[in-house]
């Protein structure tokens, strides 16, 4: 193997870390989502995280990351309108204080897709008063918490309303276009106004969110019509986003529909640019799918495809981060990981797209933070337990957790990557 040791890119505050969210991990049995998969009745609490969140944590020291990014379940800590639960506010408090103690900084997720339930039913996404109701919890969360730098306010806000709102494959499972556009304007709203509820208490804080970016092809690059649906794509995922925290004002355009301009106060509300990458979709027009798009992914690299059938592309990882620096600010990878049953693919992934930031960032670009994607096997919200997206492996049935070679490596390309 090549000695790198001359040839040391990252820099020495690089951000090496591991992402997870609560619910993934344990549960809640006040989540919206706990009633949305019948399949979690059989296995509310997961990989008991909860309980073994002690052993979890020293998996990292272990590991050797300087970084953790983990979410707060707020079902846990406002199970009911009027009642924040003191043991699960603790509960969290210990995490961060154990991870201080390791040397690791924290990266909190205030909101990762799951809801108290009593959100969703009173106060979903589309409604006004779920604004009031976010911020309320962010600022219970900020005046408590002890300790962290670094929020994120929203895990993928474009994945919530898509799913949620237009695909109907999460709560609150809609297909409407105007409710949609609402949401939209909801959470970015509340975004903007928790960046700045943030910063009052915490004034050092670094506060973002955490956007999924793809890359997008057409299914035929002859066909023109794939051929639009893929610009179209492309600028509504990847661009409108980066378009509206410089401008405060998201415009949306779909092909043969009027141009809508949405106003939000996020302008600069950003202190990092969180990115999350997996993969490239390839798309298609067909107009008895839904939203007259058919998806699929081609293993056109020969990198191959994931458990979940998504296509490695590495190469695109490169893409985004560019279109990510039109923002002018740091850019973190919040998250980046494969789902596989074969520890050698996953070391595989994990090499080439840590390659592309080290290629990035000789190319000038400011990234400060690399987090794989996951610590342990979890839950994954569409496929269940099968995704096997860990360093360590999980046996669902005794709750054990072992290394896989994915663990071994990641330390290894910590320590031969970074300046110590
Ligand atoms: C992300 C999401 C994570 C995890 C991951 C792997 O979009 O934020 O919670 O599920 O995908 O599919």
């Amino acid at each position: 193997m090549r000695d790198r040791t001359k040839e040391k890119v990252f820099p020495k505050d690089f951000q090496w870390g591991v992402a997870t969210s609560a619910f993934q991990l344990e549960g809640s049995p006040n989540a919206d989502w706990t009633t949305w998969d019948p399949a979690l009745s059989d296995m509310p609490q997961i990989t008991n995280h909860y309980a073994l969140f002690r052993e979890d944590l020293k998996l990292l020291k272990d590991l050797g990351v300087n970084a953790y990014r983990f979410s707060l379940e707020w079902s846990r800590i406002q199970p009911r309108p009027d009642t924040w639960d003191e043991e699960a506010i603790a509960h969290y408090q210990e995490i961060i204080d154990i991870l201080h103690g390791y040397h690791i900084e924290p990266m909190v997720t205030l909101h990762h897709f799951t809801l108290p339930r009593w959100f969703l039913e009173r106060t979903p996404w589309h409604r006004t008063a779920s604004i009031e109701k976010y911020l309320r919890y962010v600022e219970m969360m900020v005046s408590t918490l002890r300790d962290v730098r670094t929020w994120i306010t929203f895990n993928e806000p474009y994945v919530i309303v898509i799913g949620g709102y237009m695909d109907g494959c999460t709560p609150p499972g809609l297909r409407d276009v105007p409710r949609a556009l609402v949401a939209l304007k909801n959470i970015f709203t509340a975004h903007g106004k928790a960046y700045d509820i943030i910063h009052r208490y915490v004034p050092d804080s670094r506060v973002s969110v955490a956007h999924n970016m793809s890359v997008f092809a057409p299914w035929k690059t002859w066909n023109p019509l794939d051929r639009l649906l893929k610009k179209t794509a492309n600028y509504f995922y990847n661009h409108s986003i980066i378009n509206a925290f410089r401008t405060g004002i998201f415009i949306i355009k779909f092909p043969f529909s009027r141009q809508v301009e949405i106003e939000v106060p996020i302008k600069d509300k950003l202190d990092f640019f969180g990115v999350n990458y997996y993969t490239r979709i390839h798309l298609r027009f067909n107009p008895f799918k839904k939203m007259g798009v058919e998806l699929r992914h081609l293993d056109i690299d020969g990198h191959g495809l994931t458990n979940l059938g998504w296509e490695i592309h590495p190469r695109g990882l490169a893409k985004v981060l560019r279109y990510a620096s039109r923002l002018n600010v740091p850019i973190i990878i919040t998250e980046n990981g494969i789902a596989s049953y074969d520890t050698e693919e996953k070391v595989k992934y994990m090499k080439r797209h840590v390659d592309v930031i080290e290629r990035c960032l000789k190319e000038g670009l400011d990234i400060r933070g690399y987090y794989y994607w996951t610590l342990i096997d979890n839950y994954e919200w569409l496929q269940g337990l099968d995704a096997r997206f860990g360093l360590y492996r999980v046996d669902f049935k005794t709750l054990k957790r072992t290394p896989t070679s994915a663990a071994s490596y990641y330390s290894y390309l910590i320590q031969s990557r970074s300046q110590l």
